[in-house]
């Protein structure tokens, strides 16, 4: 059954617990996500970035998607994530997913707030939900290695999601993607500041390898959206590299990626029994 981060999202801001977020762009890791919601009896958000796009091809990975989902009966919202120009939003939305990312982080503050409303626009007549960005996050970025990243500022986020009205909105309080920074940490503080003035579920990206700590208590104070990326990346990479180097003998590509979607699938699991929306699939 496919939804739309509305359908869900609010439910787990208020309850509580936060629906994960996970990337794919090819066969084994969209079965292994959707797989392990599953069994996990859990709502899922699966996302293509604009890169797995180009990689994959849009109708191929929305096929692919919608075809894996077809074998399950969980809530699944198929998302765009970091979508960063109108004519890929336009694409998706004709395409068929349910829900979309504007990341008009790069933008200044004119633009990123024309994108985001035409974004919420163009999306909103259609029954799609939409996630807006408003400051970039640290971390890998694009092929932008080490950004600098601003932090979210209460007033700045409330008046964003006010004038643009998203669905979601993405909070930069220390969070970065890609592999951890030797000083990440997130700044918790600030995002009780943010969950005050800021009522719409709040979503955290770059979550891989955040202490689980910290995610319990992010989810506690509202976020209600998490993005696993990296750590699904290392898992299925880890997992190859153990066949390729320990069974020269093996060349079926069946054999070298079955063990790495089954290692994928346990982490995905893992997540969401942390996140708390294991069980929550209606
Ligand atoms: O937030 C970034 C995601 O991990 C997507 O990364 O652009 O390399 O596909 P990508
Ligand atoms: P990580 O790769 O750091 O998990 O970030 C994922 C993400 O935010 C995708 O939008
Ligand atoms: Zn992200």
């Amino acid at each position: 059954m496919f939804i739309t981060l509305n359908d869900i999202l609010p439910e787990a801001r208020h309850e509580g617990f936060a629906v994960g977020a996970f990337n794919t762009a090819n066969l084994e890791i969209s079965q292994a996500i959707i797989e392990a919601a599953q069994e996990e009896k859990s709502p899922v958000i699966i996302q293509t970035s604009e890169k797995a796009i180009e990689y994959a091809g849009l109708d191929v990975l929305y096929g692919m998607i919608k075809a894996v989902a077809a074998h399950v009966d969980i809530p699944v919202v198929i998302h765009l994530d970091h979508g960063k120009t109108l004519d890929l939003i336009d694409q998706v939305i004709e395409t068929g997913y349910t829900s979309v990312m504007i990341d008009a982080s790069q933008f200044p503050e004119n633009e990123r707030l024309r994108v985001t409303k035409e974004t919420v626009k163009k999306a909103r007549a259609k029954g799609l939900s939409v996630e807006g960005e408003r400051d970039q996050l640290r971390g890998k970025e694009d092929d932008v290695k080490g950004a600098e990243g601003k932090m979210s500022d209460p007033e700045e986020a409330k008046k964003f999601v006010e004038e643009t009205s998203v669905d979601a909105f993405a909070v930069s309080i220390g969070n970065a993607h890609g592999k951890p920074l030797p000083d990440e940490r997130l700044d918790l503080d600030l995002l009780k500041k943010i969950a005050d003035a800021v009522s719409v579920p709040l979503t955290l990206h770059g979550a891989s390898s955040t202490p689980e700590d910290m995610i319990k208590k992010a989810i506690s104070l509202g976020i209600a959206k998490i993005n696993i990326d990296t750590d699904l990346r290392l898992t299925f990479t880890g997992a190859l590299r153990d066949v390729l180097s320990n069974h020269p003998e093996i060349y079926d590509p069946r054999e070298e990626l079955g063990p790495a979607r089954e290692a994928v699938k346990n982490m995905v699991k893992e997540k969401m029994r942390l996140f708390g929306c294991s069980g929550r699939a209606k």
